[in-house]
């Protein structure tokens, strides 16, 4: 193991940092790079051997599926062998942004990427660094840029570089880079979509809503159940903070408290976070949660955003949060 933050650090990114992130991806090197959504650990998606890297330094099981981030739809024939016309709509309309389409793999996307599975993740970033290092692959010969969030397993997924470098940087290595893009603007990960059948299927909720789905597909859209949810075993250790995370409760005195800012702090607790709509609830949750850990707070009381749409993901996260930790 390596001593900690022995990666490369790189803020204020230029497009001859990105050259130079695209050739180290190509030699083998992982990239932690932003993206909208949150930030991502990245390795040339069609290396078996850096792909490995990733695992390594998440700790993830090895049959977990990795989305694969590509430069724009043009990419989408290399790692597909069929898409429904739907799925065209959906890429049309939503990338580059912070939705990933779930398609019958080709031959390009490998085991290693997909868990052993007959689909594949495929994903746009938006956000203008993920973008430039992708295109800088791309020029280099580079398919896609397989990248899980830049987390260890289970954990809170990192919404700002330095949240990363401590998250991961002990587990990385000097030929490996994080590159600094700034708070992530979005804050939840991408809305999973599967497009295998003959209507979209919602995987994870996020900043892509239902509605907008719909709008973009004309067609009924379904979601994953709870139940299916529980039956694969994701949701026991997923999007946990240390600190315990109790729903719809009051913080008592020298507790963590993250609700909307008309909600008033309870006297005694430690106000986390008071976003003042459900896009900013998004935005600063993650680290409003790595804020607790940090400050060693044992217990949050979190009053999640009602209704639909975005305020759906960020349910659906504190929900496997608070359920990670009563599970151990
Ligand atoms: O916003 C995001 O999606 C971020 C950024 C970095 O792009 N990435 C992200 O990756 O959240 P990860 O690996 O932490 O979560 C991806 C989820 C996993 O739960 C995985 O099981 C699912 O996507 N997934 C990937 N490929 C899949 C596939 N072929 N079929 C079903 N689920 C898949
Ligand atoms: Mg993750």
């Amino acid at each position: 193991m390596n001593a900690p933050g022995s990666s490369q650090f790189l803020s204020n990114c230029t497009v001859d940092t990105l050259d130079q992130a695209a050739r180290a991806l190509q030699s083998g090197s992982l990239i932690a790079f932003p993206t909208e959504t949150v930030y991502g650990l990245g390795a040339d998606a069609t290396s078996a051997q850096a792909v490995a890297r990733i695992y390594d330094v998440k700790g993830r099981p090895a049959d977990h599926p990795l989305i694969v981030h590509i430069p724009g739809l043009d990419s989408l024939e290399i790692w597909t062998s069929d898409f429904p016309r739907y799925a065209i709509s959906l890429a049309r309309d939503f990338w580059p942004g912070p939705m990933t389409l779930v398609l019958p793999r080709s031959a390009t996307a490998r085991d290693f990427i997909t868990g052993g599975q007959k689909t594949v993740g495929l994903r746009v970033p938006a956000h203008p660094l993920a973008l430039g290092l992708l295109h800088a692959f791309k020029k280099i010969g580079g398919l896609g840029i397989a990248a899980p969030s830049a987390n260890r397993f289970g954990q809170v997924s990192p919404t700002t570089a330095q949240a990363v470098e401590e998250e991961i940087g002990h587990y990385l290595s000097p030929i490996d880079f994080i590159l600094d893009g700034g708070s992530a603007l979005v804050g939840v990960e991408s809305t999973i979509i599967d497009c295998t059948g003959d209507s979209p299927r919602i995987l994870r909720h996020g900043a892509i809503t239902k509605e907008m789905i719909k709008e973009s597909t004309g067609l009924n859209v379904s979601e994953t159940e709870e139940s299916d949810i529980r039956v694969s075993g994701s949701l026991e250790k997923h999007y946990s903070p240390a600190a315990k995370v109790i729903l719809n409760a009051m913080a008592e005195s020298g507790e963590g408290f993250i609700a909307l800012s008309s909600i008033p702090t309870p006297r005694g607790a430690i106000r986390l976070a008071s976003p003042a709509t459900t896009d900013e609830y998004a935005r600063v949750l993650y680290a409003a949660l790595r804020s607790a850990d940090a400050q060693g707070i044992e217990k949050i009381a979190v009053i999640p955003p009602e209704g639909e749409g975005l305020a759906l993901a960020i349910q659906d996260r504190l929900l496997r949060a608070s359920r990670g930790r009563s599970a151990q």
